[in-house]
């Protein structure tokens, strides 16, 4: 069953009788990576949170493609991933266990996404004694283990160093390859230029603009997508 075309309608995450979602319009194709800008506090979060189904949204609907949500096609990796107190075989291998692998091809298919993603050398370590830069990597091998139709990341980038942020695009493009789509937020809009196919400018609660990568940079339609471009949106310099 396939979860494509995505489309939301009307979605909304009103917490406490305030907004944060405010009636997101979107429609999203099951092919390459879509990236969600917007200034902090402006639900992009949120908006991935919704569609994994860890949030339950107030209103307006999601509707999946052909089928309807499948959890196992849908994967997160958040922007400080949890790692389990075990090897990094164990924790890349994890997610194979719902999934009825047997622990030996478990432990096969973990030793050769750890050389794919660079911790081969490392595999016996302890997880939580990784960097962040290490352990977003993992995370990010975790979830490409289970072979997820749509993945959502959120700010895979934020705390890591140039090296470390080449290394996460590297294997978001690898996986993009390899037939997943990708919903990622990001604050870097160098990386943004990078990675994605289209951009999704989220405001106010609201999509405020859906364009290919090019066309919003260079001819943002709104006068907010123009402003958080040049940095200049008011919401930056609420401090
Ligand atoms: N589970 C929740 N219940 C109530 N309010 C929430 C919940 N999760 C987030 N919020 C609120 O929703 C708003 C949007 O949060 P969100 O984390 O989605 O922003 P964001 O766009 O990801 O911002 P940032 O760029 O800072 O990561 C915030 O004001 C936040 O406090
Ligand atoms: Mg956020």
């Amino acid at each position: 069953m396939s979860l494509f075309p995505l489309r939301l309608r009307g979605l909304k995450f009103v917490p406490n009788g305030r907004a944060v979602l405010d009636g997101v319009e979107l429609a999203l194709s099951g092919d390459g990576i879509t990236i969600v800008l917007g200034p902090n506090g402006a639900g992009k979060s949120v908006l991935l949170r919704t569609l994994c189904g860890l949030l339950t949204p107030t209103g307006g609907q999601i509707d999946w493609g052909g089928g309807g949500f499948d959890g196992l096609q849908v994967g997160m990796v958040f922007q400080h991933p949890a790692m389990l107190r075990a090897s990094l075989l164990e924790n890349v291998s994890l997610g194979l266990r719902s999934r009825g692998v047997s622990r030996r091809a478990r432990l096969a298919q973990g030793e050769a996404m750890l050389a794919r993603i660079g911790l081969f050398e490392r595999r016996h370590d302890n997880a939580r004694r990784l960097s962040g830069g290490e352990q977003q990597r993992l995370a990010l091998g975790r979830v490409w283990l289970t072979r997820p139709r749509l993945l959502l990341l959120d700010e895979p980038t934020a705390s890591l160093d140039p090296s470390g942020v080449e290394a996460v695009e590297r294997i978001v493009r690898e996986i993009r390859t390899e037939g997943t789509k990708i919903v990622m937020t990001t604050h870097n809009l160098g990386q943004a230029t990078r990675l994605a196919d289209d951009i999704v400018f989220l405001a106010g609660g609201r999509v405020r603009e859906h364009a290919p990568v090019r066309r919003f940079f260079t001819q943002p339609a709104s006068a907010e997508a123009k402003q958080f471009i040049q940095g200049e949106l008011p919401w930056h310099v609420a401090f």
